[in-house]
């Protein structure tokens, strides 16, 4: 071990076990790819601003665990604490909305950084794959992603997944409620936190997980009693579309979510085998987001699921990813000359799309077969000088264990032919 270590709340992904989080990302990333959403990458820092804006000043993931820092040229940026936020800023910088298609739809993948208190599931370096779809308010947008995302869990195999579905109004009735609920949360006894809390941010006052501050709450006014009709309909029809599709949810009105930006559409995917960071995935829609940035009216829905958590959640269900083996065949010289033919014909097998790895440093035929078993790969080239004399090299089958001795100018395509 060196004398460093991965900083405290993160961990580092190393084979074989990062294979998994490859195809995680890959089995989140293909429904959207096969669904009209493209590809978009944005820095890993932004303007601190973009995130107080956005995100909202009352929430923890700005008010607490953002990274921040200033350059030496004296901006103040942040470690992208999300996704959402960057993703909106850099569609409209790049006047994606104006292109006269919409919604916009992209999908990304990538790091993001919250100062947490680090625990099972909750890291100060983490993963996600996200999707947002920008400047189209249609319940069928949300229900297609929600549904893409319960098809990219299916596909990974996931089964003790649920999804939890609120609507948290627009910004007509939203105001109205928030009075409501504020009035009665300040009859309550509650300490000075939760007191500020009500007046910078009264529903994540409900998500609070204290017994007695809970049992407080039986009697708080209900959201879904303060809905406008607009709001109503379009939930109604969002769980329409859902049922259509076969796809189960519940409905949670306690489900607020961590950041402000949210309207109507609100939805998380938790996971019963993870303990209290139970959350694989959240997401909603976000209709005045790109006004609280300076942009035009764009009403948007996205997700982001996160990639730790689906990996914990397939451990935690014991799913075994059928991962096919990197290396198909795995070439072995015994001496000088093999070593120069051999590591031709892997350039060769690698250059016609062929996986195939090669035992470096000259090392003996019992550590470089042990080498090639672990590398999975279906097929072994063992050559001597004896097979090089003869103008061969050993082919093995590593699944039968066949062996046999083909010309060494026929090695490639024989190999070809037997991979398929
Ligand atoms: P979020 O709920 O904050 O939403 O994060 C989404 C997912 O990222 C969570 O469900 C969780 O799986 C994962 N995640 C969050 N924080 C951590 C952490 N500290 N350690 C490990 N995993 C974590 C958003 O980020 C929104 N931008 C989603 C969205 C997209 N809404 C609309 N569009």
């Amino acid at each position: 071990m060196s004398t460093f270590q991965a900083p405290k709340g993160t961990y580092d992904l190393t084979p074989p076990r990062s294979a998994t989080f490859l195809a995680v990302r890959e089995a989140i990333s293909a429904p959207l790819r096969d669904s009209g959403y493209g590809y978009i990458e944005t820095p890993g820092f932004e303007n601190v601003e973009l995130f107080a804006r956005g995100v909202g000043e009352s929430t923890d993931i700005v008010t607490k665990e953002m990274y921040t820092l200033t350059t030496k040229g004296g901006d103040q940026l942040a470690l992208r604490p999300e996704g959402t936020a960057s993703v909106l800023r850099a569609a409209l910088e790049a006047n994606l909305h104006k292109a006269g298609n919409l919604p916009v739809k992209l999908w990304y993948s990538g790091s993001y950084y919250r100062y947490e208190r680090p625990q099972a599931g909750r890291y100060r370096h983490f993963s996600q794959v996200g999707a947002e779809a920008i400047g189209t308010e249609d319940p069928a947008l949300d229900a297609e992603l929600i549904i893409l995302a319960d098809q990219a869990y299916r596909s990974l195999g996931l089964r003790r997944f649920r999804i939890l579905l609120n609507s948290l109004g627009d910004k007509e009735c939203r105001p109205v409620y928030r009075e409501a609920l504020q009035t009665f949360l300040r009859d309550l006894d509650l300490d000075e936190e939760t007191r500020r809390r009500i007046e910078i941010n009264p529903l994540r006052v409900l998500d609070d997980k204290r017994a007695d501050v809970q049992k407080q709450l039986t009697d708080a006014p209900k959201l879904r009693d303060y809905l406008c009709d607009a709001c109503k309909a379009y939930h109604e029809e969002v769980r329409a579309l859902l049922t259509a599709a076969g796809v189960a949810f519940e409905d949670d009105e306690k489900l607020v979510r961590g950041l402000d930006y949210y309207t109507r559409t609100t939805f998380e995917f938790v996971h019963d085998g993870l303990g209290s960071q139970s959350a694989v995935g959240g997401g909603g829609r976000y209709d005045g987001l790109s006004e609280m940035i300076g942009g035009p009216e764009l009403p948007s829905v996205g997700w982001a699921l996160g990639v730790d958590r689906t990996v914990l959640a397939l451990e935690a269900e014991s799913v075994e990813l059928d991962l096919p083996a990197t290396t198909s065949v795995y070439a072995v010289p015994l001496g000088e000359e093999a070593r120069r033919v051999l590591f031709g014909v892997v350039t060769e097998l690698r250059l016609a799309g062929i996986a195939a790895d090669f035992a470096f440093g000259g090392r003996g035929l019992k550590g470089a077969m042990k080498s090639a078993n672990r590398s999975g790969a279906r097929y072994t080239l063992v050559a001597g000088e004896r097979d090089l004399a003869e103008g061969v090299v050993q082919l093995k089958d590593m699944e039968s264990g066949e062996q046999s001795a083909v010309p060494l100018a026929e090695a490639a395509a024989e190999l070809a032919k037997r991979l398929g």
